[in-house]
């Protein structure tokens, strides 16, 4: 039996939609959410009698959605079904709103050894133009909370490249991260994802999408920034303190295994990648029929592998690549575009591509 030993639990419930947003995640309910977790812990059992979930996990991530709104006592469900010491990296995505201290001191006592709190800005005007429930006064104080209670691990997830958002709104909104002094941050460039309400005032003119130029002087920015505050710019949009690069998101840089649980989860376990249905009735019509909710599924060859490890890898800032004999050409292609760096007989990414990522990675897709 395969073993496991890093796991994505997936709750894919929120408070209200935040406008940008096309997670999986849906306006949660007491009843959905009893239900729903009922479910999640069948979906583990049968994964008991799939692979071995009998050690010590490396990591277990609780994502969404907000896992936060959660009770404590559906968390405690779902990790007494694993094993963990103080060791395991144990991570809740939190939402601002959803958490009190009590809470916070309560998943301390669960095990629960890493935050990441979305903070998305501190700017109240971009805060209500995202549709954010909390505003900046909130998640400060849940940070400060959070530190009261004694978590030494905090990440905070933050967003640029917002519409109308100047160099001089970003630069304060680092200003405030960095006073805050967290172990770990990620900043995402916004992506406007189809079907949010975002995409819809796009298309209908009411919003702007930020020009190329400036969203590079900004990112520019943020990697200055971060650096002058020691932080570890260790993948594209995240950075950490020393020792602290969240050891669960490098698993799938790293194109290493994982097993995904719930709703519109993916997992990656031995060469066989798979992704969860996404409908709610469908996750527990097959459930109830002790069969895996799976919508994809897809066992990969060798060749197949390398081309994810390729596209995943190059995430990894400094990391030296070795390519396959026959992608050689390839990646001498992209040297001499400046995309990437020849060191010994691996290659590393150089600024441009880092950069210019997305064109560069669209040379391995
Ligand atoms: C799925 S959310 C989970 C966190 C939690 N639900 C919250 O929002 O407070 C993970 C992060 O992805 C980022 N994100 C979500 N949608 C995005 C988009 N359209 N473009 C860029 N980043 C996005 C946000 O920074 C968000 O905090
Ligand atoms: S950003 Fe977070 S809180 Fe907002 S809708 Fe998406 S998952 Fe929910």
């Amino acid at each position: 039996m395969l073993r496991v030993y890093n796991t994505y639990i997936h709750i894919p419930f929120c408070e209200k939609k935040c406008n940008y947003c096309d997670f999986t995640s849906f306006k949660i309910s007491e009843d959905s959410s009893k239900k729903y977790i009922n479910y999640l812990l069948k979906e583990i059992e049968l994964y008991k009698k799939k692979y071995d979930l009998g050690q010590i996990q490396d990591s277990i991530y609780f994502g969404g959605g907000t896992p936060s709104l959660l009770s404590v006592e559906d968390l405690k469900k779902i990790l007494a079904k694993f094993y963990y010491d103080e060791k395991t990296e144990i991570t809740i995505e939190v939402n601002p709103k959803t958490v009190d201290k009590n809470k916070l001191k309560a998943y301390k006592e669960l095990g629960i050894n890493r935050l990441s709190i979305g903070v998305q800005s501190f700017n109240e005007k971009f805060l209500q133009l995202l549709g954010r429930i909390h505003n900046s006064e909130e998640a400060i104080r849940v940070y400060e909370e959070a530190r009261e209670v004694g978590f030494k691990n905090i990440s905070l997830d933050l967003m640029f490249s917002l519409p109308n958002q100047s160099l001089k709104n970003l630069e304060n909104d680092l200003e405030q991260l960095f006073k805050l002094k967290p172990e770990h941050f990620s900043i995402y460039s916004l992506i406007w994802e189809e079907g949010t309400n975002f995409y819809r005032d796009l298309l209908a003119g009411k919003l702007k999408e930020t020009e190329n130029e400036l969203e590079a002087q900004m990112y520019e920015l943020i990697i200055e920034k971060a650096k002058e505050n020691e932080y570890d710019h260790y993948e594209i949009s995240n950075f950490s303190k020393k020792n602290f690069k969240s050891r669960h998101n490098t698993i799938y840089w790293e194109n290493k295994n994982y097993l995904g649980l719930g709703l519109a989860a993916a997992g990656y376990i031995g060469n066989r990648r798979y992704k969860n249905t996404e409908n709610f009735l469908e996750y527990y019509k097959i459930i109830e029929k002790n069969k895996f909710p799976l919508a994809e599924e897809e066992i990969l060859s060798p060749e197949e592998i390398k081309q994810y490890e390729y596209l995943l890898n190059f995430r990894i800032l400094n990391k030296k690549i070795k390519p396959r004999s026959e992608d050689l050409e390839k990646f001498e292609k992209m040297v001499f575009e400046g995309y990437l760096q020849k060191v010994d007989n691996s290659y590393i990414m150089t600024k441009k591509g880092l950069m210019f990522f997305n064109d560069f990675i669209s040379n391995f897709v």
